[in-house]
């Protein structure tokens, strides 16, 4: 059996949570494969609210395995955090492997990331504060302590005092802070090393071995497309790939193990933290979707951004990520806007862009080009079919699917489970 990509085609938040819910009943494994503790949603499990943010959501089934993969970077504190609280509601979080590749998230990233980020001032990326950054430049600079150096106290300690020197220097003399304790920081993590030491496995080959034994797979991105390293709005992008591609590395798979790439899209966008966000609406329809849509962080609990959806860059997203189909989330929270708007292309200095723009600075700048559709005032949280939505509504997302030429298959109209249509039966 092959394995399927799960990516958000927007600016994260996208409601990927519930399609891996949706999907977990058909799968064997489900694997988060970059992105660390900066992304987040939140399950009911053991009949109460609870916010995940690196153990992917397939916990909950007890015929799923539950991996992170090469490509994530792991804050072992939260991540033991995690699995005490899924422990307390009941759910067993030894079926949990974690891939002895993936990078530690240390002290020293967390405080970098806070400097920085106030160093940057004005110019800031309005990042999670999480020290995602700094361990991922870590990682690209080869200076990175990954999960397995756990295992090993001698190296471990050998390879913290070699980048603590580097780190103090920088704290004391650039930032003017209190230099950070190697003794300290090695008892901490050496001692949450013991307790993750039985989930510490090699997982890409486990993996492979799973498709040759009929397993699916499903691979869980965090973040999204435009948040991508190499492929997002940069500077403003996290410091992983959540592009399908990035699929692949942060596995250990090759790419002819996977047949399907599902993108995930709201119906209008949202953003967090600072960049550019060319359909962004500061008036009254933007107020509607952020109180409709409850547009607040699980992570960070930060008010998102909200505008009108972005056709421009769902076509982006689809070539990207190479889709095979759409799930459209959050439909419901346009009923009552008596029009709605879907962004055609860019205009910038008298010229008009159908893609994503070859330069940061169009971006910025960019007028969107508007098209507008007849709106609904029909509550949609209990349609079940496409047949019982209104008119305008199956108008609007069958213009989503032409404009963004990849095929909706499923929409979702509400949190619960069964307020999902399947629009082929
Ligand atoms: P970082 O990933 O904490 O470095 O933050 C970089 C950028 O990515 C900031 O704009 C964050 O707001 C954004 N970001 C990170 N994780 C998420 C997420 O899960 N959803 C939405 N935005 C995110």
């Amino acid at each position: 059996m092959p394995a399927t990509i799960l990516v958000g085609t927007q600016w994260g938040d996208e409601g990927k949570g519930k399609v891996t819910d949706l999907l977990a009943g058909r799968t064997d494994f489900v694997v988060r494969y970059q992105g660390g503790n900066n992304t987040g949603h939140t399950v009911v499990a053991g009949g109460q609210l609870l916010k995940l943010h690196l153990i992917p959501s397939g916990i909950l089934y007890p015929h799923v395995t539950s991996v992170i993969g090469d490509g994530v970077v792991i804050h072992p504190g939260s991540l033991l955090e995690e699995m005490d609280a899924l422990a307390a509601r009941g759910i067993d979080p030894s079926r949990l492997l974690i891939s002895g590749n993936a990078h530690l998230v240390m002290p020293y990233h967390l405080e970098l990331d806070k400097l920085t980020e106030r160093y940057l001032g004005k110019h800031r990326l309005g990042t999670t504060k999480r020290g995602i950054g700094p361990a991922y430049a870590d990682k690209a600079a080869r200076i990175g302590l990954r999960m397995q150096d756990l295992t090993d106290a001698k190296i471990f300690r050998e390879k913290l005092d070699v980048v603590l020197k580097e780190k103090n220097l920088i704290l004391t003399k650039v930032y003017n802070r209190l230099p950070m304790e190697a003794d300290r920081i090695a008892d901490d993590y050496l001692a949450k090393g013991e307790r993750l030491a039985p989930h510490i496995v090699e997982t890409s080959g486990l993996l492979w071995r799973a498709l040759r034994e009929g397993k699916h797979l499903l691979l869980e991105g965090a973040q999204a497309t435009l948040l991508d390293l190499d492929h997002g709005t940069y500077p403003f992008v996290t410091s992983s790939n959540p592009v399908a591609g990035g699929a692949l590395v942060g596995s250990g798979l090759g790419p002819k193990e996977v047949d399907s790439v599902i993108g995930v899209a709201k119906a209008y966008m949202t953003r967090v933290g600072s960049g550019p966000f060319p359909t962004e609406d500061f008036g009254p329809d933007g107020g509607h979707l952020a109180e409709k849509g409850a547009e607040i962080g699980t992570t960070t609990g930060r008010t998102r951004r909200c505008g009108w959806f972005d056709a421009v860059l769902l076509r982006y997203a689809s070539r990207i990520n190479g889709l095979s189909e759409l799930f459209v989330t959050k439909l419901d929270v346009l009923s009552g806007l008596p029009r709605v708007r879907l962004c055609t292309a860019y205009d910038f200095e008298g010229e008009r862009y159908e893609d994503f723009p070859p330069h940061q600075s169009i971006f910025h700048k960019a007028e969107p080009v508007y098209e507008e559709l007849e709106g609904w005032a029909e509550d949609l949280s209990d349609a079940r079919s496409a047949g019982d939505l209104p008119k305008a509504a199956r108008a609007y997302v069958a213009r989503i699917s032409e404009l963004g030429g990849v095929r909706v298959r499923h929409l979702s109209v509400g949190p619960e489970r069964d307020q999902t249509l399947w629009l082929d039966g």
